[in-house]
């Protein structure tokens, strides 16, 4: 039967043409802002999607007009077999981009004799992949994410670069008290490997006691320091990568560094593409809102591919114009848990 392409719009106008599917909400890391230090009770095996369950549903996301598909977790590395699952999204049709966010402690572990996980993930398909690093310090490291795992991701950073993806990003969470004096420091660590750093600000998505006045620091702050440093940024306008990030050229350089502003940009929604599918099975239509739906009981109530289509198109009519994070959000389920 031919595959017909449809488009998803919500009724403010955003195009959806971008599915991030958390396939764990297990991870190797306790990172303070996305889950809390204390050992948490991992959702049991049958709550969560099998992969034949998520593949039918980015089939359907795909026949919908979703071309990219972001794997995150949790850790998604931590998932048994996620190299075989991600194997088999490029024959999918219409989705062209696979993209991977990870904490980086598992890129360098080797699967066979000279082959990488990076270098597998590379071969199954995956084209860009997004790594976290919030410090160079590796007490610090171990401070924000509860492991002494500095120097793994160091080595999974290397392992993604020899694997030859076409992008690999750096990611910086925010935090004041913790990682205001590594701004320029991370800034040199990228530019020595010809990566493109990313700064975020902190967001409400864990317990509500991660993000407070004290520890928030707003990306125009972070931009001015290191505005303070190398001269006026300039603006990329027209680079973008799929994402609501903002990006800028370090002057005299080729550098590019992007700002994740979701809190202080108050455009930050205006293009947004995403739809999230949490490892659960719950659709949501906004990392910042409330609303999310449960596909995975009418999924396994043997619901038809038209029916499931169906659910999809009034989630994304019920997406709202604007996250609620400006509105004193108060988090109902932690990042871990839907998939950042
Ligand atoms: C939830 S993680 C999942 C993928 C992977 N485990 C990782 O750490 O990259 C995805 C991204 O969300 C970010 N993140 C988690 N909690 C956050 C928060 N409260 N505010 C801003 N970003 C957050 C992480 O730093 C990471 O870049
Ligand atoms: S941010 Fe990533 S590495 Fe850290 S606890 Fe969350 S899922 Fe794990």
């Amino acid at each position: 039967m031919p595959v017909t392409f449809q488009c998803m719009q919500d009724r403010y106008g955003h195009r959806i043409s971008y599915l991030r599917v958390s396939v764990t909400d297990r991870c190797n890391e306790r990172c303070t802002y996305c889950m809390p230090q204390e050992l948490q009770e991992w959702l049991p095996r049958e709550e969560i999607l099998t992969f034949e369950e998520t593949l039918r549903l980015v089939g359907i996301a795909a026949g919908l007009g979703v071309s990219k598909v972001r794997i995150t977790g949790g850790e998604p590395l931590t998932r048994r077999d996620i190299v075989g699952f991600i194997r088999r999204i490029p024959e999918i049709p219409g989705i062209r981009s696979i993209g991977l966010s990870t904490n980086g402690t598992l890129l360098a572990r080797e699967l066979a004799p000279g082959k990488s996980m990076a270098s597998a993930l590379r071969a199954a398909g995956v084209g860009s992949v997004n790594i976290s690093l919030d410090t160079l310090d590796r007490e610090v490291y171990s401070q924000i994410t509860g492991r002494d795992f500095h120097e793994q991701v160091l080595c999974g950073i290397d392992a993604a670069i020899t694997a030859g993806f076409e992008q690999v990003k750096l990611n910086a969470v925010l935090m004041r008290g913790r990682n205001e004096d590594q701004l320029i420091p991370l800034i040199e660590f990228a530019a020595q490997r010809d990566l493109i750093l990313r700064f975020i600000e902190l967001m409400p998505v864990s317990t509500t006691e991660v993000l407070n006045d004290k520890n928030f620091i707003p990306v125009n702050e972070a931009k001015r320091v290191i505005e303070s440093r190398y001269g006026r940024l300039i603006p990329e306008v027209e680079f973008r990568t799929n994402g609501p990030a903002t990006y800028y050229q370090i002057p005299g350089r080729r550098q590019r560094i992007g700002f994740i502003g979701a809190m202080t940009n108050l455009h930050f929604c205006e293009s947004c593409n995403k739809l999230r599918l949490t490892c659960d099975g719950k659709l949501r239509p906004c990392l910042g809102s409330y609303l999310e739906f449960d596909i995975m009981k009418p999924l396994r109530a043997g619901a038809s591919d038209r029916e499931l289509r169906q659910f999809l198109l009034d989630v994304v009519d019920r997406k709202p114009e604007q996250h609620d994070f400006r509105q004193n959000y108060q988090p109902n389920r932690r990042m871990i848990a839907i998939g950042g």
